[in-house]
């Protein structure tokens, strides 16, 4: 469904990503993992068309999509969040899901009909008429999957969803997603929470340094001696930074 090839993204002399390539077939839920500052969010940018690759070629259900704009590829039906959640202050909650809602129709009245229904299908539809303001963290990251189910999307990249959210919280965001998954969605998830990682993932790649360095099931992922030294920084005996990996 999405196929990222040999993709690279260079800020100047800052190399962001690094040759990665990764295929996510359709109905699957990718988690991408990695230290903070390995180049996730920069890689959804690229596949989003936030801005363009420096190198490489990203292919979703078949067409060539990097270097078009972002909304020609939600267009397409690859639809992101944002890290950090995108609340306008003077906004309805419903207001803020029409916006996604409007990609597919002009009509006010049928776009607000699609957003009451992803209002209720992410638990947000007791909230549709309040300001974005007044919602907790949960909400708003509710809000922010509910944003782009609404542009009716085929796969989703969700970035950091869990971040911020108590045990019980990040357990209904998981039931959640394994909900879209079970409606056909297909998923692509970075996040911050490991275990909340290891539950849902049917496989998992692992960024450090822009670089991918591990891709398969998430038992072996976790085995996987490079990526435990990524996480938890290089042995106590080489001298180096034992809590290297920044859970923030
Ligand atoms: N727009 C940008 N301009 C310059 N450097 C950036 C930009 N976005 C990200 N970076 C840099 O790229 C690297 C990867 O960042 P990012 O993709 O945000 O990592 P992650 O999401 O894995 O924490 C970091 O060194 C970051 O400072
Ligand atoms: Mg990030």
């Amino acid at each position: 469904m999405l196929q990222i090839d040999n993709v690279t993204k260079r800020f100047g002399g800052l190399v962001a990503v690094d040759a990665v390539s990764l295929t996510v077939n359709e109905g699957e839920i990718i988690g991408l993992i990695g230290p903070n500052g390995a180049g996730k969010t920069t890689l959804y940018n690229v596949i989003a068309g936030t801005f363009p690759a420096t190198q490489g070629s990203i292919h979703f259900r078949g067409q060539r999509i990097d270097g078009k704009r972002a909304d020609e590829t939600c267009m397409l039906g690859l639809a992101r969040t944002f890290q950090i959640p995108q609340v306008f202050g003077s906004m309805t909650v419903g207001d803020s899901i029409m916006v996604g809602a409007f990609l597919r129709s002009r009509s006010r009245r049928v776009a607000r009909r699609r957003a009451e229904e992803v209002a209720e299908a992410v638990g947000l539809g007791h909230r549709f008429d309040l300001p974005t303001t007044s919602l907790t963290t949960a909400e708003r990251k509710r809000l922010e999957v509910a944003r782009t189910l609404a542009t009716d999307p085929g796969m989703i990249l969700l970035d950091e969803v869990m971040a911020g959210l108590n045990h019980t919280e990040v357990q209904l965001m998981l039931d959640l997603v394994s909900s879209l998954r079970d409606g056909g969605l297909t998923v692509l998830f970075v996040e911050h929470n490991l275990s909340a990682v290891m539950q849902i993932c049917d496989r998992i790649a692992v960024l450090d340094h822009g670089a991918k360095i591990a891709d398969g099931l998430p038992t072996e992922v976790m085995e996987n001696r490079e990526v435990i030294t990524a996480y938890l920084g290089a042995p106590a005996e080489d001298g180096e930074n034992q809590a290297g990996g920044d859970h923030a």
